[in-house]
């Protein structure tokens, strides 16, 4: 597989290019010493786990596996504890188990995760009482105090990012291979607070139905099942600040080509995908699958022109478009991008973000997300692929295995005067846990009903 003109393309070439929502940082020399240490530590994931998880996504894209990729919408330096990670992998294990026995299908994991440090602003400064200062970009860039200091970008947050995604990967990692996400130990997985939780009952009717059926099949042939129990974990985060995607991007000769080894799967966020862009450029130079987040403002051209840039060879599971339209707008969007892709003869992989098209004000001011609109669009989203004989592959969403009060709605029925209880995101506000399994029982029950 080649993704790449090698002519022209070169882990720097972006720069030549019209980069959006990248910080200014005001020491060049500084800059250049971070990427330069950067450029020589080890990468955070290895080429073959790329490889492992293009395939497993080519088989999503085909119908054969499904998709939960989920995490905060930005994760934070102080947030990198044991408890906090435990409790992200938790949830999303739990999540993939029910959604695998509701789909029949098996489930990729992929958390935004371990690198999911940056955000694009909508302003590159905020003034307060008179005083302009640039925008907090994310924990990558600069701090969210409202000073000169904290506010100015700092290259040597570039190196605390990467290490604090590694340690983030190092400890999931050494929790899945130690047996945490092995499906026949689902009690590893509760999450003490929702004990007296009704959802409680139907996850632990379907964990064990899982266990019980493991327990038979391996009864039967002797062997233990296990590609599919001990399903492995990949990282994502969304590629933004580009020199610290340039400094990890490296070249591996055995395959003769360029991975971006920050991370399994990166993607480009809707604000940064122009087809001329710096974003662009960069990530059609590497052979990781990579996302790009679409909404409704995109044209046919620019879409067939990403396609076209970031998988010219048709490349299997290398391009997820992450739809992102709210339940509003989904009808009318995407059945014309479905048929705008389809004109190219390229497959892609369709995976729904129910999240970022259905963000509205609470009464009390809070950004907030109603549990509803997200179900419907992920329902809209499965049945607008399958009557035009599409496949949605996956999910995206922001979540946390914590107990929070972001979005409203779900079982319990939060409500905007609720929001104020806990409400602890800086940014986009996610499901919480009893949120995030709901979704997933949903999702998994209404694909039951459509296979009965
Ligand atoms: C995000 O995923 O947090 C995000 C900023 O999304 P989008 O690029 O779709 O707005
Ligand atoms: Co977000």
């Amino acid at each position: 597989m080649r993704t790449t003109d090698l002519t022209t393309w070169h882990p720097a070439s972006w720069q030549a290019k019209t980069a959006q929502q990248q910080p200014r940082y005001p020491d060049a020399s500084a800059l250049e010493r971070a990427i330069a240490e950067l450029s020589r530590l080890p990468p955070i994931v290895v080429s073959w786990e790329v490889d492992a998880l293009r395939e497993r996504l080519a088989a999503a894209q085909r119908g054969e596996a499904f998709l939960l990729q989920g995490g905060d919408c930005a994760e934070t330096f102080e947030g990198c504890e044991s408890d906090k990670i435990a409790k992200q992998l938790k949830i999303l294990l739990q999540m993939s188990l029910v959604l695998l026995h509701g789909l029949k299908k098996p489930v990729i994991r992929v958390g935004r995760m371990a690198g999911q440090y940056a955000k694009p602003r909508s302003a590159d400064t905020e003034t307060r009482d008179g005083v302009t200062l640039p925008s907090y970009r994310g924990d990558l860039v600069n701090h969210p105090e409202f000073t000169a200091e904290a506010r100015t970008p700092d290259p040597t947050l570039l190196l605390r990012g990467y290490e604090r995604a590694a340690l983030t990967l190092n400890f999931t990692r050494a929790l899945v291979a130690g047996g945490f996400a092995d499906l026949h130990h689902p009690e590893y997985w509760d999450l003490g607070f929702v004990h007296h939780s009704p959802l409680k009952d139907a996850f632990e009717r379907i964990a064990t139905s899982i266990a019980d059926s493991l327990d038979f099949l391996e009864g039967m042939s002797g062997r233990r099942v296990h590609e599919a129990t001990h399903a492995g974990f990949f990282a994502s985060h969304e590629g933004l600040v580009l020199h610290y995607e340039q400094a990890q991007a490296r070249f591996i000769p055995r395959q003769n080509r360029w991975y971006d080894l920050s991370t399994h799967m990166p993607w480009i966020g809707m604000r940064t995908a122009q087809l001329d862009g710096a974003h662009i450029e960069f990530f059609r130079g590497i052979a990781n699958p990579v996302g790009v987040k679409i909404g409704a403002a995109m044209d046919d051209e620019w879409l067939q022109g990403l396609v076209a840039t970031l998988n010219p060879q048709n490349v299997p599971g290398r391009l997820a478009l992450i739809h992102r339209f709210g339940a509003k707008e989904i009808e009318r969007a995407l059945p014309r991008m479905i048929n705008a892709v389809r004109e190219t003869g390229h497959s892609v992989l369709w995976i729904c973000d129910p999240m970022h098209g259905n963000t509205e004000t609470s009464t009390g001011g809070l950004k907030t997300r109603r549990f509803d609109n997200i179900l419907k669009e992920i329902d809209l989203a499965f049945r607008i692929h399958r009557d035009l004989g599409s496949v949605l592959g996956g999910v995206h969403i922001e979540l946390t295995g914590e107990d929070v009060t972001e979005c409203t709605g779900g079982a319990r029925g939060l409500s905007d005067a609720d929001l104020q209880r806990a409400y602890r995101s800086t940014v986009d506000p996610r499901l919480n846990y009893e949120q995030s399994l709901e979704l997933a029982l949903l999702i998994a029950e209404r694909a039951h009903a459509r296979r009965a």
